[in-house]
């Protein structure tokens, strides 16, 4: 598998960060991820610090790869940052403005910081944060999107506009959109949707089968969600689905160190 300055940089042998999904990732996802060589992110979406510790806890038990950790929202508890900064390798943070602030906390804590940005003035904001890895989402992503340009031309400014790693994100599912990213420039991909149809995935099984039964036009931007859940997902396969996620966060466990 390709060497990038991404795989080199966080130590994963793969150059795919499987994207944070909020409760559609869980732990399993993340360590499976990692395991298989690449970097497995796990969601802090509505949990306390102690309960992203079970979660790194659970991912570690299962696997000694490379995890992450997503924070996602402006109103970012520092706790979540600090615990996970001590215990995963990369805290990413999406949807709020690129703050050094918290990548200076993330840091003091002996992790890397990625963020996930919509355009080149947010690229050039997280570098100039101190962001270790930058994430360029386009409109063909799953789940918020936060720019309003499709990925391949985007990506393209942001690898001239910044100097540490880029990822590319949106619309990734295949190894030739990987080697079609790479080959642009990009330090690895970003995925999110892929591992939605997945063993370790906890999204609704009508999720799951929308997914695999997905073709290339299925996506649309949508803001079907945005009413009652400003946060939920702005791009989906038509006709499907509410989520009717339980058991997570966990409610038990212990903690440990990277
Ligand atoms: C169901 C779903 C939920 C998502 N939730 C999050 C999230 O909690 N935090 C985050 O940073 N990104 C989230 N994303 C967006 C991803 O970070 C990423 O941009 C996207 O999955 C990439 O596009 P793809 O889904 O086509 O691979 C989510 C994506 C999906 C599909």
């Amino acid at each position: 598998m390709a060497t990038t300055r991404f795989t080199e940089l966080t130590g994963c042998s793969v150059p795919v960060q499987q994207a944070p999904m909020g409760a559609v990732s869980p732990p399993a996802l993340a360590a499976a991820v990692a395991e298989a060589g690449g970097v497995g992110t796990l969601s802090s979406l509505r949990m306390t610090a102690d309960q992203v510790v079970r979660g790194i806890d659970e991912a570690r038990r299962a696997t000694a790869g490379v995890l992450a950790v997503n924070v996602l929202t402006a109103d970012v508890d520092e706790d979540v940052v600090a615990a996970a900064a001590e215990r995963v390798r990369l805290v990413d943070f999406f949807w709020l403005d690129p703050r050094p602030d918290l990548v200076e906390l993330a840091h003091r804590g002996g992790a890397l910081v990625g963020w996930q940005v919509g355009s080149v003035e947010e690229a050039r904001a997280a570098t100039d944060a101190g962001s270790d890895v930058v994430t360029v989402q386009g409109t063909e992503a799953g789940g918020h999107v936060r720019g309003s340009r499709p990925l391949r031309p985007l990506l393209a400014e942001v690898l001239a506009a910044v100097d540490v790693p880029v990822l590319a994100a949106g619309g990734i599912a295949s190894g030739p959109a990987l080697a079609a990213v790479l080959a642009d420039g990009a330090d690895g991909a970003r995925i999110g949707t892929l591992f939605v149809a997945t063993e370790e995935s906890a999204a609704h099984p009508d999720y799951k089968r929308a997914v695999v039964d997905a073709s290339s036009g299925s996506a649309v931007v949508t803001g079907a969600f945005a009413t009652e859940c400003p946060l939920c997902a702005t791009s989906r396969v038509p006709g499907c689905c509410a989520p009717p996620w339980t058991g997570w966060p966990p409610s038990t466990g212990t903690s440990s160190a990277r």
